[in-house]
């Protein structure tokens, strides 16, 4: 390390040495640290609305990983929806220390229960407890609104996927018995080019 007291001043006595030394030492140390992830979740707001498809085109850069290239090609959650999520207090964001989003969950009230249509984090920002703190945050919310249940539908065997809402306390569901509405995103979803045998229903129950 190259020294950088190079000269000592005959007014400077040893602790004076020392107090200098401890604070270069502390510096060393500060700009070695490694970067922690900082976020935070709040309620989204409209100036949000347009940073979010690019979050979560960015998310969806994980499907290449299991060669679903063309998931990348779909249409992003619709502004619109987002907007309207947004009003409705429905939509949270995970936004990182500069206040910028980084993530979000998204839903709206089907026959009783919060639908979540959307939850993406940004590639970066992946696999550092970004997507569990706005589930928990939802999960909260949702509750304390007096929701029956917290239901998604999603690819039943992507790790990321059905095991990870199963390692937090969803299930699987059959569509038609929590409601035609479910029978009709799955619908919409193979229209969409989604494979249905690896689709399915998963809830987490609110009300024990
Ligand atoms: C699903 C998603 C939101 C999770 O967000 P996240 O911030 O990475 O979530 P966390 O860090 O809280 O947890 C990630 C979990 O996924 C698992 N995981 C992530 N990437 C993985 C991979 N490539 N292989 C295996 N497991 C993986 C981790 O092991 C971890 O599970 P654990 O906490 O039980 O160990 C994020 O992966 C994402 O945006 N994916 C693309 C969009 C998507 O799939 N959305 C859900 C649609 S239903």
């Amino acid at each position: 390390m190259p020294s950088v007291v190079t000269e000592i001043h005959p007014a400077m006595d040893s602790l004076s040495i020392l107090a200098m030394a401890a604070a270069l030492v502390q510096d060393y140390d500060k700009q070695n640290q490694p970067v922690k992830s900082e976020f935070s979740i709040r309620q989204a707001r409209s100036t949000d609305i347009p940073l979010l498809e690019y979050v979560e085109r960015s998310a969806a850069e994980i499907y290449r990983t299991v060669g679903l290239d063309h998931l990348l090609d779909g249409a992003t959650v619709d502004p619109n929806l987002l907007a309207y999520m947004a009003i409705s207090n429905t939509l949270l964001v995970a936004v990182n220390r500069w206040d910028q989003p980084i993530g979000f969950i998204g839903g709206q009230n089907i026959v009783g229960n919060f639908h979540i249509i959307e939850l993406s984090v940004a590639q970066s920002h992946q696999g550092k407890g970004v997507g569990k703190a706005l589930m928990s945050a939802i999960y909260d919310q949702a509750r304390r609104e007096g929701y029956r249940a917290l239901t998604l539908t999603t690819f039943r065997h992507l790790p990321w996927n059905g095991p990870w809402y199963q390692r937090l306390g969803f299930g699987e569901v059959i569509a038609s018995d929590w409601g035609r509405e479910y029978e009709e995103i799955l619908d919409h979803e193979a229209q969409n080019g989604l494979d249905t045998k690896q689709r399915c229903v998963m809830a987490l129950p609110l009300r024990l």
